[in-house]
């Protein structure tokens, strides 16, 4: 499966599992794609049939791929707007960087957002406590080279094809809500936070959010697949054992990769959960990958 790349980066993003979860999607699904946390957009994106509803806490993110659906953002605007702020981050290197995110932080600018993930330290998100983008400089000046600005409008580009073929609605809402507008034909994907992980202004999760989370899932009639960490090499989830063990279980290992160097890749077992037994069942590829990002 080829997996379409979204322009906008996050240090949790599915893009290496999008293939198991397509794995677990019935064959004759037509129903609404349901996306409670959608972050990068990167499952939805690539997995919807014909309607999705796509949603997230994280004003920013729903902002993003709204002014993408209203054509207020272009692959041209975005060429555009990176040409000319690539230039000036090349003339003044890493203050420049750092007045794009003071104006981000005041304005919220859809394009600044992009700059900044594009341009920040390893495409990651994250928010102060104040709700302000705190990313420090990946400190290359020549960041939006020409070949790189191609990469990303080519990026957005596939995106805005898929959003203007397919009937998406982006919300920007609490997951409760999320999952109350799912139907009895419909599939939601959930990838919420990791608990005990990492956590920011948009990324806090509590026993308690996992609690909620598993009295919408187990009442739901919609399908459900649910994305959490299962174990790694130092300790096991054991909310899997407390709340999902009565449903199916895929495993599966996930090299996480965050920061510059090699030892600061993890290895962490991965799962998804689902409450519908799937036609390739027998088929389900446990095998081992390598995300890097
Ligand atoms: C692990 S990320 C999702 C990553 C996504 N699957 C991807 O591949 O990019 C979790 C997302 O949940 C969002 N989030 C956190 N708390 C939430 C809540 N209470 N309701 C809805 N979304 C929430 C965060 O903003 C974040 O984008």
């Amino acid at each position: 499966m080829k997996v379409i790349i979204p322009p906008i980066k996050s240090q949790g993003i599915k893009t290496k599992l999008v293939p198991d979860i397509a794995q677990c999607i019935p064959d004759n699904f037509s129903g609404t794609w349901i996306e409670p946390f959608m972050g990068t957009g990167v499952v939805g994106f690539n997995l919807v049939v014909k309607n999705a509803i796509m949603c997230d806490t994280n004003p920013h993110l729903i902002k993003f791929y709204q002014t993408i659906q209203s054509q207020e953002i272009t692959p041209n605007i975005v060429r555009e707007y990176l040409i000319q702020e690539g230039q000036y981050l090349l003339e003044k290197g890493e203050e420049y960087y750092y007045l794009v995110r003071t104006r981000f932080n005041e304005n919220a600018d859809p394009l600044d957002f992009l700059f900044l993930n594009r341009a920040g330290f390893n495409g990651m998100i994250r928010f102060n406590k104040k709700g302000e983008f705190n990313i420090p400089f990946c400190r290359k000046p020549n960041r939006f080279a020409q070949a790189y600005i191609t990469k990303i409008v080519n990026q957005v580009n596939a995106i805005s094809q898929i959003i203007h073929t397919k009937n998406i609605e982006f919300i920007c809402q609490d997951f409760e809500k999320t999952i109350q507008m799912a139907g009895k034909d419909d599939l939601i994907y959930c990838d919420p936070p990791y608990i005990d992980r990492h956590t920011d202004y948009f990324n806090t999760w509590s026993e308690q959010d996992e609690c909620q989370l598993y009295h919408l899932l187990s009442q739901t009639q919609s399908k459900f697949i649910l994305s959490t960490w299962h174990h790694n090499q130092y300790r096991q989830n054991h909310y899997v054992e407390k709340f999902w063990q009565n449903f199916i279980i895929n495993k599966k290992e996930h090299f996480y990769h965050i920061g510059a160097k090699e030892n600061n890749r993890n290895p962490m077992t991965e799962a998804l959960v689902r409450n519908f037994e799937s036609n390739t069942d027998n088929s389900f590829v446990y095998d081992k990958q390598i995300a890097l990002f």
